[in-house]
């Protein structure tokens, strides 16, 4: 029997109603081995209990039910209050420290109105193609759908925020490390087409010359069995880098293990000022989820509490942008921009085009990336998917830990929304990371996908590369 990661893996672009199914069955994979009480908890204001995100992300298709199904009778006024996370344009909402407060709907309600959606949405979806908006239908289910993605990747979070080892993870066996990673790739600059290129918003007839080691947006046009973007990633557009080096491994446990020996956290001259403030405030001395025992620093993941020397060679997670900064002034370095970071993971200079991941177009497999599908609930050691490094010898662009990059998110010049209150109101104090985590979905990951948390934030799986001027 092909398993759902299975399917998804070969089929990049199945049928909206096989994805519809596979995504949908996947998060309540995710969430199996939960007991009932774990569901309803809300351990901080910045999680959600997964109760909550089972029921958001069925909310999500609710929505779309309402305003293109006739007749469709909403399920429950309560569960759309409750369920809404940020959307002004649907109503009121609870505030999201309040999830946790409250403990109905109960989680077997909230099953059955999941249940409920998909019993409306897969007849909706078998019937999509007679409907006249079909076309803007579809995007919307895809929408939802990256959306759940997403709120997969958040119930990993979340669920290692409630649980941490006491979660019955279903943990496969990591690769080991196969590869010597070391120093940093230089890399050109010049101009860069940055961000993705959908053939609807690439300007028509933009050609240059073979020596000016800038490819136009018709050759650079991304391979078309990778069909989505979001709108924050496009449109392509000229931007200019100065040429650069870019460390060609994450920076590990270990690197990061003598930034702390070094007394790293206890040095204001590392450190933006919002950063030493953060440090001081929250007591910070290491990553999230490193715990001090008898004078040793400790990991604590969903396997168990490891001596962090045992995890030396392992990308260092749970970092915010502050640290991440911290650490690249220490090491004399700095964070990267992210068009040096996407220049480096979506562009062969051998052939001069753009490309959807760092290995070349085709999608992510096993032996690529450290992504959801690998099941390995962590970091991979460094140097233990050679096949996805890029031209550089840049290892693990794509998987593994997010990468904080010293970019602001905010729009791409030409920007032009394509779904209301989805990226667009966000553009504002927050960070760009690229590249995904081991919490990703293959499906959703690719050079141009800009995630953005705010600077302080680190519960999320982000780590860094540093990157200098040469
Ligand atoms: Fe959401």
């Amino acid at each position: 029997m092909v398993s759902t990661t299975e399917k998804l893996a070969t089929h990049r672009t199945p049928a909206i109603s096989d994805l519809y199914r596979d995504v949908r069955a996947r998060t309540m994979q995710i969430v199996a081995p939960l007991e009932t009480e774990d569901y309803v908890i809300q351990t901080a204001e910045f999680m959600s209990p997964p109760r909550w995100h089972i029921g958001h992300t069925s909310w999500f298709f609710e929505t779309l039910l309402q305003a293109h199904q006739p007749g469709y009778k909403v399920y429950s006024d309560e569960y759309l209050f409750y369920f809404n996370s940020y959307y002004e344009g649907f109503g009121e909402r609870i505030a999201r420290p309040k999830r946790g407060t409250r403990s109905r709907p109960t989680v077997r309600d909230t099953v059955a109105y999941r249940k409920h959606v998909d019993e409306q949405m897969l007849p909706f979806l078998e019937a999509i193609e007679q409907k006249r908006d079909a076309e803007k239908i579809l995007s919307l289910v895809r929408l939802g759908l990256e959306h759940e993605m997403q709120h997969q990747e958040l119930l990993v979070y979340d669920i290692k925020h409630l649980l941490a080892d006491q979660f019955d993870a279903p943990i496969k066996p990591a690769p080991a490390a196969s590869a010597k990673v070391a120093g940093m790739a230089e890399i050109e600059g010049g101009l860069f087409w940055l961000g993705h290129a959908s053939q609807v918003q690439s300007p028509k007839s933009k050609v240059q010359s073979p020596e000016s080691s800038v490819v136009s947006p018709e050759s650079s046009v991304l391979s078309p069995n990778y069909d989505f973007a979001f709108d924050n990633e496009k449109p392509t557009h000229q931007v200019f880098l100065h040429d650069y080096a870019l460390d060609r491994a994450p920076v590990s446990n270990g690197d990061f293990l003598a930034f702390i020996r070094d007394g790293g956290y206890q040095n204001f001259r590392w450190w933006f000022s919002e950063g030493w403030e953060a440090v001081n405030r929250e007591t910070w001395r290491a990553p999230l989820y490193w715990e001090l025992h008898d004078n040793q620093w400790l990991i604590r993941d969903f396997s168990g509490l490891h001596p962090a020397e045992s995890k030396a060679n392992e990308p260092v997670c749970h970092v915010s942008f502050f640290e991440a900064s911290a650490f690249a002034k220490w090491a004399g370095k700095r964070l990267p921009t992210e068009a040096e970071w996407e220049k480096a993971a979506g562009y062969d200079h051998r052939t001069r085009e753009r490309t959807n991941f760092p290995w070349g177009d085709t999608a992510p497999d096993l032996t690529q990336a450290n992504l959801f599908e690998n099941g390995l609930w962590a970091p991979a050691a460094i140097g233990a998917f050679p096949a996805g490094a890029n031209a550089f010898g840049c290892h693990q662009m794509i998987g593994d830990v997010w990468e904080w990059t010293t970019s602001d998110y905010v729009p791409y010049p030409g920007f032009k929304s394509e779904f209301d209150e989805y990226n667009d109101k966000w553009f504002v104090n927050q960070k760009v990371l690229r590249g995904g985590s081991f919490a990703t979905p293959q499906l959703h990951i690719r050079s141009t996908y800009r995630n953005f948390f705010h600077a302080h934030e680190r519960w999320m799986t982000s780590g860094f590369r540093c990157a200098q001027d040469i």
